[in-house]
């Protein structure tokens, strides 16, 4: 039952017995409730509750018609409307520090989601620069194409029916076949917010590969990454990491200790990689490492942490050395 619907059913302090509820709705619910029942008030009340819990996100003073419904961010594992927030100013910072975004970036991300990075990135970017998103859920294509560019037309979004064992499992396209829909070096940033950390290696060969191709020479990529190097079996997490999800403790494939999966029957769920491994699949690209990889939170391995996750920043090289 929502948590809306609680609040609005909770016990008036010294009422004993059953929830009274408040004022008029009191009235109603118990009048509903020897009319059809107390079942089906409760699903007519608890409908009403998740209306109302998705209205919340209008309340937002500037362009509130971007947030989507809670019930949305949901199938994100987010709860709460400031997490969308926190993450999404989180990769802001990145792109603007490792990613090295201008104004006039054409910057693409794969596995856009529902435009959490996007949101901040209309503050970014002017007209002159442009947001390509990639996703595979097609609902939230569907939310982002309704909303997002009416008011932003240099901000674009589209769908791919890949497979994710997580994410897709009915995707109809092996990601590992899977070629980007952009021209040769049309971008100067490629970023990846918590993708990697849902994708197999050839999947992940593969899309280090497609983006070293659109991207342009000296373009960045800014790839977040659970990685095995910070990852200590055991060792207590902080926060929300701590749940068993994250022990990324069963090697998967052939790549020997270099690969790691948290739960074998559902492989993408959560992955992680040796940086050494990324390091080889992108020079395999001519992609490079432009500084060593920024620590996250997630590992509880790292006396500072910058984002929640590790962040792989990648670079290609000058046309003259290519
Ligand atoms: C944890 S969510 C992050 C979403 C978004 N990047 C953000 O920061 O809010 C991971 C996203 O990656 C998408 N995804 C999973 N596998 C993918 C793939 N093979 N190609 C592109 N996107 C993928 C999922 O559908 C999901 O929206």
């Amino acid at each position: 039952m929502s948590s809306f619907f609680q609040s609005l059913t909770r016990k008036l302090p010294g009422q004993g017995g059953t929830s009274q509820g408040v004022g008029a709705f009191g009235r109603w619910a118990r009048r509903a409730r020897r009319r059809f029942g107390r079942e089906r008030a409760l699903e007519v009340v608890a409908g009403w509750g998740r209306r109302a819990e998705e209205r919340l996100g209008r309340r937002i003073a500037y362009e509130p018609e971007l947030i989507p419904p809670i019930r949305l961010m949901r199938t994100e594992g987010m709860d709460v409307l400031e997490e969308w927030f926190r993450w999404a100013e989180e990769w802001s910072m990145l792109l603007r520090i490792y990613g090295q975004i201008r104004r006039d970036s054409q910057v693409l991300e794969v596995g856009c989601g529902l435009g959490r990075v996007a949101f901040p990135l209309r503050y970014v970017l002017s007209r002159e620069g442009a947001f390509h998103g990639l996703e595979i859920c097609r609902e939230k294509v569907e939310f982002l194409q309704q909303t997002f560019p009416k008011a932003h037309p240099n901000f674009h979004f589209q769908h791919a029916d890949i497979h994710n064992t997580f994410y897709n499992p009915g995707g109809t396209i092996r990601p590992e076949h899977y070629r980007f829909p952009h021209e040769d070096a049309s971008f100067d940033l490629i970023f990846a917010a918590s993708v990697f950390t849902h994708l197999l290696p050839a999947a992940a060969e593969q899309y280090i590969r497609e983006a070293s191709r659109v991207l342009r020479p000296e373009g960045r990529c800014v790839f977040s990454f659970f990685l095995l190097d910070n990852y200590r079996p055991g060792q207590p997490r902080p926060q929300g990491f701590n749940d068993r999800i994250f022990n990324v403790d069963h090697p998967h494939g052939n790549h020997g200790d270099d690969f790691a999966v948290s739960d074998p029957g559902n492989p993408e769920a959560i992955t992680a990689y040796r940086l050494a491994f990324i390091e080889r699949m992108a020079a395999q690209a001519g992609l490079r490492l432009a500084q060593p990889p920024v620590p996250g939170l997630w590992s509880g391995s790292s006396p500072t942490w910058v984002g929640m996750q590790d962040v792989v920043v990648l670079v290609k090289a000058p046309a003259n050395e290519a």
